[in-house]
């Protein structure tokens, strides 16, 4: 067998991908749904466990899509990480809209993310491996104010639901969440935490160190910090030792890590810039380099008996989100198989470095 699930289970590892829900199903590309189950041992739901999709309606919950993709997972002997519960994006728009329009307050909002990880860690309780309480809480280095801290740009969604909530609303979504399911993982889940001190991403991973390191000392249930791992061959570029540090300051701390929504993308060759465009049209250079960004990655998670899995979001450029989100400059080609489900040079690294 040599699946990247059989590879990785001979580290140790659990080796996972999120689900896209619709190509899951789509009767007419049957090979998505063959290479979730045959290829991997964990599961991530791309969106149907996130609170848009849980509870459109307020009061009113849609439990559909995110209990067959347990069930499925389950079918398969794949163990689940729940993917997400208190983020400020993805969020219903009853809520999305009262939040950005100020007609809700920070009690107001607190008493209904409460609830909302009460009910959803309940109705899932003992099926979920690892749970994202906490995703994405913290600002970029690019963001206003510059300096990192809990929120993102003035003004922004990100900004307002963090302000409303006030600074405790981590300790207490992991100890809702504890409450509500005493064996899961919970996990704090972010991007650019993946090295430390390089001047920009690295103040970010600074400031979630000191946060998680706080929340440890006084006790809050946090047992993971999630590296999430979007990559992009224009800018990042870590040696693997770089990572593997960030990784062991984390575990000195008693926490576990898991790399949770790997993807490496590069530029394509649409690019307005000229530049950037000549750099797209090099297929087999952005080939490589997504290839070693997605060693950097394994690597370092290999070296660390603590990093428990190590999830790609999504694996086939046919289903990814990566186009639809970086438009300027383009980029894609972030994923293992390519859009034909042919593998990629990174597909055959990771083989490798499994
Ligand atoms: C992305 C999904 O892949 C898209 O389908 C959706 O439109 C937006 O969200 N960080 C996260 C994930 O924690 O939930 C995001 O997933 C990607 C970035």
């Amino acid at each position: 067998d040599q699946s990247l699930r059989a590879l990785a289970a001979r580290n140790g590892l659990s080796f996972g991908t999120a689900v896209d829900a619709a190509a899951y199903t789509d009767a007419a590309d049957p090979q998505y749904k063959v290479m979730v189950d045959g290829q991997f041992s964990t599961v991530t739901a791309e969106n149907a466990m996130k609170w848009e999709s849980l509870e459109p309606t307020r009061g009113t919950y849609d439990w559909a899509a995110a209990d067959a993709f347990v069930a499925a997972a389950e079918q398969h002997h794949q163990l689940v990480r729940g993917h997400v519960l208190a983020w400020y994006s993805q969020l219903p728009g009853w809520l999305s809209t009262a939040i950005q329009d100020g007609t809700i307050d920070g009690p107001q909002l607190r008493a209904l993310l409460k609830q909302h990880i009460t009910d959803v860690v309940t109705h899932f309780r003992g099926r979920i491996w690892q749970w994202d309480v906490v995703n994405e809480a913290v600002s970029d280095p690019w963001e206003t104010p510059s300096a990192i801290h809990l929120g993102g740009n003035t003004g922004s969604l990100k900004q307002k639901f963090a302000d409303l909530l006030g600074p405790g609303y981590l300790a207490d979504a992991f100890r809702w969440a504890r409450a509500a399911d005493a064996k899961a993982l919970l996990f704090y889940n972010d991007y650019n935490i993946e090295a430390f001190g390089d001047g920009g991403p690295g103040d970010k991973t600074q400031f979630v160190y000191d946060m998680v390191k706080k929340l440890r000392a006084q006790g809050v249930p946090i047992d993971g910090v999630g590296s999430q791992g979007h990559l992009s061959t224009q800018y990042g570029n870590y040696d693997v030792f770089q990572v593997a540090d960030a990784m062991q300051r984390f575990t000195d701390l008693g926490l576990a890590v898991a790399l949770t929504e790997v993807d490496a993308r590069s530029l394509m060759k649409d690019a307005k810039d000229p530049t950037l465009a000549a750099a797209g049209a090099d297929l087999n250079a952005r080939d490589q380099a997504s290839a070693y960004n997605y060693h950097v990655l394994l690597q370092a998670c290999l070296m660390n008996r603590h990093c428990l899995s190590f999830t790609v979001w999504g694996f086939t450029d046919k289903h990814s989100w990566i186009p639809n989100w970086f438009k300027d400059p383009p980029e894609g080609a972030g994923n293992l198989w390519d859009a034909n489900y042919q593998p990629k040079k990174s597909l055959r690294t990771v083989q490798g470095d499994l």
